[in-house]
């Protein structure tokens, strides 16, 4: 059996750390068979918009894209090419496990922290106009639908991966219609499983609560712009971004890329981490039913990770990133 998936090199490190990922999956011998299709600032040069129609059409026809940063640029220029995939497929459900790894040095240990993030609304609907010169306003989307949607995936992962508690972050003191709204929704769909502890937190609070020790945390469930905050300082937990994986899900079809961005100022040098993509292509082959395989590859990055003597700089050590992929696909075979 052969999977089709969709394969974005991205921008940035983007076309080097995938192809470190697309090297160790192919050392499972899993069949893929890759689409490749532009997407962020290196598609406008070819097809004059960041998201060509035949990128999402490739998406959409294969249900599975494994993608690599794009670049957006800030105040000004193109839309994000990530807000308008996970819009146009309905990408729900952003999935960011934080997992302490062996070998890596953090202050932080046995951390085992699951976010999740709604990925389709909120401050993200990019509806923001000028009022009068001088004022602008951004306006927050929240539904009953996409809170209560992305509240039932949370509760559904906690109940199917033996998680014991989710808690709802927000900041409903101040924004009470909105956050309110997000966390009404969440209560309901809370009561649905009396197997799952169900807790509440203030963004801010929970930010230094987290500082102070992650691991009183077990699954963190957000609102998309509290999600992409928290997540990124989740990442320093455990590494930095070149470790933390992610997966955007949605009723039909899933994208899996890492969390980190195209990190400009290290592309094209060979120096990228690339194990959060390879992590990321883990988390595909359990979305593909490749259990196996998939524990194969973490137990390889693992491994590499415990030997210590193949490291990219942001880990201290001195090897590039295509030193990294063969090192972890040599495991995975041997
Ligand atoms: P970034 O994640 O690209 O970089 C932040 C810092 O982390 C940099 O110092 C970078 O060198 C380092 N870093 C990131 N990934 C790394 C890796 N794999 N190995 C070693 N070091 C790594 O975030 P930044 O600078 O805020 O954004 C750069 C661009 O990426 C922007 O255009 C942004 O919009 C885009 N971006 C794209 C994302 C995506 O496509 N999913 C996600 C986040 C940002």
């Amino acid at each position: 059996m052969s999977y089709t998936v969709t394969l974005i090199p991205g921008d940035g490190i983007g076309p080097e750390v995938m192809a470190a990922a697309v090297r160790v999956l192919s050392a499972t011998g899993v069949a893929f068979e890759w689409e490749t299709e532009p997407a962020g600032i290196a598609a406008i040069g070819e097809h004059g918009v960041p998201l060509p129609p035949r990128t999402l059409e490739s998406v959409r026809r294969n249900k599975v894209a494994f993608k690599g940063p794009t670049e957006t640029p800030v105040a000004g220029g193109h839309r994000s090419v990530n807000v308008e995939l996970r819009k146009k497929l309905d990408l729900y459900a952003n999935l960011r496990p934080v997992e302490t790894l062996p070998g890596v040095k953090s202050r932080y240990t046995d951390v085992d922290l699951i976010v999740v993030r709604e990925n389709t609304e909120d401050l993200y609907s990019g509806l923001e106009h000028v009022v009068v010169p001088g004022v602008v306003e951004s306006i927050k989307i929240i539904t009953e639908r996409a809170s209560t949607r992305i509240a039932l995936f949370a509760f559904e992962y906690a109940r199917t991966h033996g998680r014991k508690r989710v808690t709802s972050v927000h900041k409903a003191n101040i924004m009470k219609l909105s956050d309110g709204l997000f966390l009404d929704c969440c209560r309901t769909v809370a009561k649905q499983y009396p197997e799952v502890k169900y807790d509440e937190i203030i963004v801010d609070n929970c930010c230094m609560q987290l500082v102070l020790d992650p691991t009183r945390f077990d699954m963190l469930l957000l609102e998309n712009l509290y999600g992409d905050i928290v997540s990124d300082l989740c990442a320093g937990f455990i590494g930095g971004l070149g470790m933390a994986p992610g997966a955007n899900i949605g009723e039909h079809g899933a994208l899996f890329e890492a969390v980190h961005g195209s990190a400009p100022d290290i592309a094209g040098k060979n120096l990228a981490n690339p194990m959060a993509v390879i992590l990321s292509g883990a988390m595909m082959l359990d979305h593909l039913k490749e259990h196996a395989a998939a524990d194969r590859v973490r137990h390889a990055v693992h491994t590499v990770l415990r030997e210590g003597t193949k490291l990219t700089r942001d880990l201290g050590g001195t090897a590039g990133t295509t030193e990294i992929a063969e090192a972890i696909a040599a495991k995975v075979t041997g």
